[in-house]
């Protein structure tokens, strides 16, 4: 599962809590997150999580992957001598020549989540479950998805040629990825996310699987409350003049999120998968178990809906 989407909507939120329903539910999970400043570490209530894999919660294993590891555990894979590795990785020349490959950081990246994916135990059985990848924002997102089939489109045999075919493979098949975006019910979130959900669709041959409309204010006022605001007219005197300005405040607020709601399911050929706002205060990861049963919850049903 991956997710992506515009900076700030709550990508890593989500992918953290889709990662935390499914090892709630007995899948053994591996929640990664690509060479960003390290947030699920802070949603989780653990130590800082860095590039080795580590056990947050029972079933639940999360890695921040940076491309410098994922390269260096991807040699070491394929020349097995560490010596030999450092040899080759450690020498100045060569790293300095790695560093200016356009999108090999990416490739090594979403490499390391198709092993993942791919991985066995002693026993021939998959390690993991699930494997959730939280993806970069739009921009860069866009790059790290297209890049393996640039790179099957510009080499046609070899080593990288291979591992980049693998991947598209794997990225292109909706039984085994499912790309989630991530938007809020705001003008600029839905137009960027209508857009990736097009590029990803006819550039990259990725199906989407959902589209997360996260942030949504529940509402709170009836037909017949609403009917009474407007007919205060514009401003009400004290002591409830405040009140009900905030009330009006909220109500806008509330209808711009239903305007850009629909227009997501207007546009879009996808399910939108409903998330409410919820306040974080000290407790992070209490809003998190909140947030992953919401969104087990709604996926089943949004599963159920599209099945039948
Ligand atoms: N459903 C939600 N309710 C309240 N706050 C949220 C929700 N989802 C995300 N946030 C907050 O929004 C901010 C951005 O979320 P984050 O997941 O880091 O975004 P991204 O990974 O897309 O940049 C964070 O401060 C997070 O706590
Ligand atoms: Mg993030």
């Amino acid at each position: 599962m991956l997710f992506s989407g515009k900076g700030g909507v709550g990508k890593t939120v989500m992918s953290s809590s889709f990662a935390l329903s499914c090892a709630r539910r007995g899948e053994k999970t591996l929640l990664m997150q690509l060479n960003v400043k390290d947030k699920a570490a802070s949603l989780f209530g653990t130590e800082e999580i860095d590039t080795e894999i580590r056990e947050v919660r029972e079933n639940l294993y999360a890695v921040n992957v940076s491309p410098k590891a994922a390269m260096k555990e991807y040699a070491l894979m394929v020349l097995k001598i560490k010596l030999i590795y450092r040899a080759v990785f450690e020498n100045r020349v060569v790293s300095s020549f790695l560093k200016v490959i356009p999108g090999l950081n990416e490739l090594v990246m979403l490499g390391k989540a198709y092993y993942h994916v791919g991985e066995e135990d002693e026993e021939g059985q998959p390690v993991w479950d699930k494997v959730v990848v939280d993806a970069p924002a739009t921009g860069h997102g866009i790059f790290l998805l297209k890049i393996p089939s640039v790179i099957t489109g510009l080499i046609g045999s070899g080593l990288m040629f291979e591992e980049a075919r693998r991947i598209v493979e794997l990225l292109q098949d909706p039984k085994r990825t499912a790309l989630a975006l991530v938007t809020l019910a705001e003008e600029m979130p839905v137009n960027e996310t209508l857009m990736l959900s097009d590029v990803v669709n006819k550039e990259i041959g990725l199906h989407v699987a959902c589209v997360i409309a996260n942030g949504l204010y529940p509402r709170l006022f009836t037909d017949e409350e609403i009917q009474w605001m407007d007919e205060l007219g514009p401003s009400v005197a004290d002591p409830v003049g405040g009140l009900v300005e905030a009330a009006r405040f909220r109500r806008t607020r509330g209808a711009m999120q239903e305007r850009y709601l629909q227009k997501l399911r207007d546009d879009g050929s996808w399910p939108v998968v409903e998330m409410p706002f919820l306040f974080f205060e000290e407790l992070e990861t209490a809003v998190l178990e909140e947030l992953a049963s919401l969104l087990e919850r709604t996926l089943k049903s949004t599963e159920a809906r599209s099945v039948g």
